[in-house]
């Protein structure tokens, strides 16, 4: 574990590890993305919205053994326990466009086909499109709006990017200066901007694609506390027949 006054200062609290063993540099919003053509914003709400039978064959996510799929549930089981998720996830599978397959780029395709018409993914895959060189990849994003879950409760999932310093590192004194740079404004802006993340950094500089999504509330519940629910996440998801 490292004790580091910047990074303290520079870190929010629910973006680093409790104990110092790890530091969040950017984080990514779990938002829906739904088809603009099929779906009026009016009509989302929360993720647990999303289990609603009005949503039936319109639901598209990756496979439960996906980390963002895990720590979603997770954040959902800390939100309102076991047997409500389990429910919960009962309800989403029963929506599910096709069974899940592919990553969240997959998700976001499959919106724009046609193939349902919301989709959970991170914030970054969409400005991959928007800017990609295939004018296919930029058509699909086209098709594709932006929704921030939860907006009137606990905020949007969010998860990190993120960096510890190993036991053995042979220079832990620079390390830490490292990871202390990467934490300030001008290494926050250039990390964000690159990987079309958020900066950790209240203020710091947020890719114009990226803020053209719009400014949300996050749940701030710690990733350290996701991280001790997941095995619970994997049952519930297991139960629930999500694949
Ligand atoms: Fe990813």
């Amino acid at each position: 574990p490292i004790q580091s006054e910047t990074l303290s200062k520079n870190i929010p609290e629910s973006l680093r590890d409790p104990e110092g063993y790890w530091f969040g540099l950017t984080k990514r919003a779990r938002v829906i993305m739904y088809n603009k053509d099929k779906v009026d914003p009016n009509e989302l709400s929360t993720y647990e919205d999303l289990a609603n039978p009005k949503w039936r064959g319109k639901v598209l996510t990756r496979s439960s053994s996906n980390v963002y799929s895990q720590s979603l549930t997770a954040s959902i089981i800390l939100a309102h326990g076991i047997p409500e998720t389990e429910q919960w996830a009962r309800g989403l599978v029963a929506n599910f466009a096709r069974p899940p397959e592919g990553g969240d780029t997959d998700q976001i395709k499959a919106v724009a086909a046609g193939v349902g018409d919301v989709a959970l993914a991170n914030t970054y895959y969409l400005p991959r499109l928007i800017k990609s060189d295939n004018p296919e990849e930029r058509a699909v994003a086209e098709k594709i709006g932006v929704f921030f879950p939860n907006q009137q409760d606990r905020g949007t999932h969010v998860n990190i990017s993120g960096a510890g310093i190993l036991k053995t590192a042979p220079n832990k004194d620079a390390a830490i200066q490292f990871l202390e740079f990467l934490s300030g404004p001008e290494a926050q802006a250039i990390f964000a901007q690159s990987n079309n993340e958020y900066p950790v950094l209240p203020g710091a500089e947020i890719d114009s694609v990226v803020a053209s999504f719009g400014t949300f509330k996050e749940d701030t519940i710690n990733a350290a506390s996701i991280g001790r629910v997941t095995p619970d996440a994997l049952k519930v998801m297991d139960r629930a027949g999500w694949k």
